[in-house]
């Protein structure tokens, strides 16, 4: 099939949806459900339905833009990814999946292709979890990762609970309608940047991922003792910020003893109660995210957070508990995707890299459900969540060009 990107059409629109943020451009900030997000949601809407798509949303705002294959009662072929942006975002992340899974079903349609599976661009409501958390929770819901009563105990940062924020989105109806049925997909690719620096220094254009990585994310609340920092002698201290710095070089040096190069853990949250320059730290909260593409190598860093945490409470007499928010499993790609994939690689005559992912993404929970794979397109010097985050134009084109190829191989 030859296929024909509208390069500029994606790019305008890729400009257009980063106007709809929180942050002073470059940066992007669209948190889940907030007015920067619903916009951006009613923009999407209005794209979709212009390609001739029929839109409609799940309970928690999951959304999906079909194109009706000649035998609709078969299992989709479904694309995607994510709008909502962390804070001090960059405009890529996420989008590129969404922008490029409607471009590319915008030049199938343009070029007269006739799907016999219906193909759907679905984007998915809170990748991030920067309001509530946790993230991935439209694809936890959808694949039944999550139970709708766990949805229904999440508070945003505010306290509010999933469902007074989503029905104040006007989000209704009920989270035990938005898991898919068995069947439901044929096949689901998600396009997104790298995220990491291997394709752009080896110079590939594309990756082919063949495994997600296991994310786990903790919150840590430690409890010392505050008081004058002039008044206060130092054998009498029990500082909480100096045992979260202990906690905290604690995780880096268990995450680098690992052995492998895909153990991370990182500590993206430090809050300090009071936080006054001459008042001794009382209370720290941390959020603490690990992530490996093996499981037990994870889980050694899990147990070393545990074991330091209760030598650093006994040595500084402070307390330190620490709450579990989410421990997932890793996922594989499936083999018959990646192949798709692969093959329209080698028909565009596009060299690729098979590659894991140590993000996650959505993708991690719909294989539970449902064959998937991604593509990657690198992103200048791997740089993601940072306002300048990039990926060139001609990467963003020929990712969607692979994408549009496969679609239609997997589509029929
Ligand atoms: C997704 O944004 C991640 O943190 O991997
Ligand atoms: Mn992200
Ligand atoms: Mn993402």
């Amino acid at each position: 099939m030859s296929l024909n990107i509208d390069q500029d059409r994606l790019l305008s629109d890729i400009e257009t949806l980063s106007s709809f943020s929180e942050a002073d451009p470059p940066a992007v900030t669209r948190i889940v459900f907030t007015p920067a997000d619903l916009k951006a949601r009613a923009w999407m809407k209005t794209r979709c339905e212009e390609a001739g798509l029929t839109v409609r949303h799940d309970a928690v705002g999951n959304t999906f833009a079909r194109w009706n294959g000649s035998d609709p009662a078969a299992p989709v072929v479904g694309t995607g990814s994510h709008i909502d942006a962390i804070p001090n975002a960059g405009k890529y992340d996420g989008v590129v999946g969404v922008l490029g899974g409607l471009e590319a079903i915008r030049t199938l349609r343009q070029s007269g292709f006739r799907p016999e599976h219906s193909i759907e661009l679905l984007i998915f409501t809170s990748e991030e979890p920067t309001r509530f958390g946790i993230g991935c929770i439209g694809s936890r819901l959808l694949s039944g990762t999550m139970s709708p009563d766990a949805a229904r105990k999440l508070t945003d940062n505010d306290g509010a609970t999933l469902d007074e924020v989503r029905h104040r989105a006007c989000f209704g109806g009920e989270l035990e309608q938005v898991k898919l049925p068995t069947g439901y997909y044929k096949a689901f690719i998600e396009l997104h940047i790298e995220q990491g620096p291997l394709l752009g220094r080896q110079k590939i254009p594309l990756g082919i991922v063949t495994k997600i990585a296991a994310p786990a994310s903790l919150r840590v609340l430690i409890e010392g003792s505050g008081g004058h920092a002039g008044g206060v002698l130092m054998p009498d201290r029990r500082d909480a910020l100096c045992a979260a710095a202990e906690l905290i070089l604690a995780i880096e040096s268990a995450a680098r003893g690992s052995g492998a190069i895909d153990t991370v853990a990182t500590v993206g949250i430090c809050d300090v109660f009071p936080g006054a320059v001459n008042s001794i730290p009382s209370r720290v909260r941390l959020s603490v995210d690990i992530r490996d593409t093996d499981l037990q190598r994870r889980d050694v860093v899990m147990r070393a957070l545990e074991s330091t945490s209760a030598a650093v409470a006994a040595k500084r007499q402070v307390s330190i508990q620490t709450e579990l928010l989410n421990a997932d499993a890793p996922a594989d790609c499936a083999p018959a995707i990646i192949d798709a994939l692969s093959q329209s690689c080698r028909q565009l005559n596009l060299n690729f890299l098979s590659m894991v992912s140590r993000a996650y993404h959505d993708s991690l929970f719909i294989a539970r459900i449902s064959p998937v794979a991604m593509l990657f397109i690198p992103c200048r010097n791997g740089y993601s969540h940072r306002p300048d985050e990039y990926a060139h134009p001609d990467d963003i084109a020929r990712g969607t060009l692979v994408l549009a190829e496969t679609l239609a191989a997997l589509a029929g």
